[in-house]
């Protein structure tokens, strides 16, 4: 069978991974993609490599339309291995093309590969190529998701080419959101949002208003499935990227003999009078859906116990992972119990303070008593209001 034609001579030549569960610690139940397109031009091109594990399968698509050895150009988007690991057996049988990159791309390129017999073209953010009857154009998404990062524009057919801002995490043999579900493409691009691109909001809302100037009728990114209606991931990415909230309280928790949890469910049961409510969890639950929920909530609760003088370490870790994510805009409260010693309330509130959140505490001895659930659920209700 032919490869998948996405747009006229633009075929779909990429991997779907259904059995990869994991991305970074960013649990992916649903799999990975990796996407490659072959432009047929005057000049044949191949927009980025994949993972190296699927090097053959991309060849056997791309075999199907031409002889690898026609490749003029590879272009290679971003050099994280989940796209360019592939790479060096992509060249050895495309033996004529040359890669395009950024200058970091080249430098990157060198610490992963021999390639100094490749043929490079360094491009800056604005430069043109010709391929025939179409133009190809680079632009600069640098830290979108590496330093290295551009997205590659077909000029007359107005197809981006984003790599993996607008990406998801997903495989299917669905090629666009419309087909796939736009509701079920933007819960997964909310989740790719919230565990790999959160940190970057502020450079986001900056390059969307660059891309504002460039006149987009398809995003084709790196993962998952691309958009015939770009508006709707890019108001949806620029919503996340201001971090404009729900009405939503999200209550994470773990627990030793259930005295945590049950100020969690006491702190849900008064938040839910004023707000949505998501508990989670924090060794049940997957983090990447929690991070997902805490990207748009207006406030957040973290409970813990203290054991061996210290904060419960699952907690420790995810609020290690949450930190990294360095979610903005919230109110919050940290929770949790004790036997001698409340040392892990002070720790939570110190991490979510560092985050910038005006942070209530709460930590109760051995086990609440019905006074204690009755401030639990007053302190719940004030983070619902
Ligand atoms: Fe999909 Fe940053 O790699």
């Amino acid at each position: 069978m032919k490869p998948r034609e996405i747009a006229d001579g633009v075929f779909w030549v990429g991997a779907l991974d259904w059995e990869e569960k994991d991305f970074h610690n960013f649990q992916t139940p649903r799999g990975i993609t990796y996407n490659s397109y072959l432009i047929l031009d005057e000049k044949k091109v191949v927009i980025d490599a994949v993972k190296h594990k699927f090097f053959s399968e991309q060849l056997e698509k791309i075999s199907k339309l031409i002889d690898p050895k026609e490749i003029d150009y590879v272009v290679v988007n971003h050099i994280e291995p989940d796209h360019a690991s592939g790479l060096a057996d992509l060249i050895r049988v495309a033996k004529n093309a040359t890669v395009i990159c950024s200058q970091k791309g080249k430098e990157g390129l060198f610490k992963f590969f021999d390639c100094k017999d490749w043929n490079f073209m360094v491009v800056k953010n604005g430069d043109k190529l010709r391929i025939g009857k179409r133009t190809l154009m680079f632009l600069d998404m640098t830290m979108l998701h590496w330093p290295d990062s551009i997205a590659t524009y077909l000029v007359e057919d107005k197809i981006l080419f984003s790599n993996d801002a607008f990406g998801q995490h997903v495989a299917s043999e669905e090629r666009f959101a419309e087909d796939l579900g736009l509701e079920e493409a933007l819960k997964w691009a909310k989740l790719y949002y919230a565990n790999i691109l959160m940190p970057l909001s502020t450079l986001i809302k900056k390059k969307l208003e660059e891309l504002k100037g460039v006149e987009v009728k398809l995003i084709a990114p790196s993962h998952g499935v691309a958009w015939k209606n770009p508006e709707v991931i890019v108001k949806s990415y620029a919503k996340w990227a201001d971090f404009e909230p729900d009405n939503k309280v999200v209550i994470v928790y773990d627990t030793m003999w259930g005295s945590t949890e049950k100020l969690a469910r006491t702190i849900a049961e008064g938040a839910s009078t004023y707000a949505k409510v998501r508990l989670f969890h924090i060794r049940k639950d997957s983090w990447a859906e929690i991070v997902a929920e805490i990207l748009d909530a207006k406030a957040i609760a973290v409970g813990a116990p203290t054991i061996h003088n210290s904060l419960f370490p699952p907690v420790s870790g995810f609020l290690s992972y949450l930190r990294s994510l360095k979610p903005k805009n919230k109110k919050a409260l940290a929770f949790g119990s004790y036997g001698w010693n409340g040392v892990a309330v002070k720790e939570i509130a110190k991490v979510l303070e560092e985050l910038g959140f005006e942070t209530k505490q709460f930590a109760v001895k051995f086990k609440p008593t019905k006074e204690e659930l009755e401030k639990a659920f007053e302190l719940g209700v004030e983070l619902g209001k």
